[in-house]
């Protein structure tokens, strides 16, 4: 209605300049340190890359056990879908992720997923496990920091943040039986397909 006031219609980026973004300005306005965010972000989605590839030789080598295989591919393909996720984020945030893979790799927040000297089924399983964990602990700070602030950031970490949880329960099941023998079911079932990634698949956000 004319003369209405639209408190919205205007703000602190002035009408048309491109070189500002009201995404950022507003979660800044609500206490969020983006360059920091951003390194925080950028060594996240290294982990996940790297995750990535190491969990490629992990799974190779669980050889003879087709159940740990497959649950193992299930985790691969989700933090593949964690880095898919998360990485444009980071160049929308004003950030990039560097020029240099070896650089992104060495970078990344959580140690390498190295196929043990002595590649059984248990000490994969033990890599896997820790892991996940390391996992868990990024992609909590990364809600932390975020929560109520950043929604955006917090609702994608937060989707990644389940399905590390249910990583590490899965592996907490495997291991528990193999190593000792004793039941410590995660709850979980298979997924519908390899690497599912129920809660951060991102496909849904381009076409839903
Ligand atoms: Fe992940
Ligand atoms: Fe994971």
């Amino acid at each position: 209605m004319a003369g209405t006031i639209k408190p919205h219609a205007t703000g602190r980026v002035a009408k048309g300049d491109v070189t500002k973004r009201v995404g950022i300005e507003q979660i800044e306005a609500r206490g969020i340190n983006v360059k920091d965010l951003i390194e925080k972000l950028i060594d996240a989605a290294g982990a996940e890359f790297t995750t990535y590839y190491y969990y490629t030789i992990l799974r190779m080598n669980l050889a003879g056990h087709e159940d740990y295989k497959e649950i193992c591919e299930d985790a691969r393909l989700e933090d593949r879908a964690h880095f898919e996720l998360i990485t444009p984020r980071i160049f929308e945030l004003g950030g990039t992720i560097p020029k240099d893979i070896r650089e992104f790799a060495d970078r990344a927040g959580c140690p390498d997923a190295y196929l043990p000297d002595d590649p059984t089924a248990i000490n994969i399983l033990t890599v896997l496990l820790e892991a996940e964990r390391c996992a868990i602990r990024t992609w909590s700070e990364i809600c932390d920091i975020t929560f109520g602030k950043d929604y955006r950031t917090y609702d994608m970490a937060s989707r990644i943040l389940q399905e590390e949880i249910e990583h590490e329960a899965w592996f907490i099941e495997l291991l528990s039986m193999e190593r000792d023998g004793a039941v410590r079911p995660s709850g979980h079932f298979r997924r519908g397909e390899p690497g599912d990634a129920p809660y951060s698949k991102n496909r849904g956000f381009y076409n839903p």
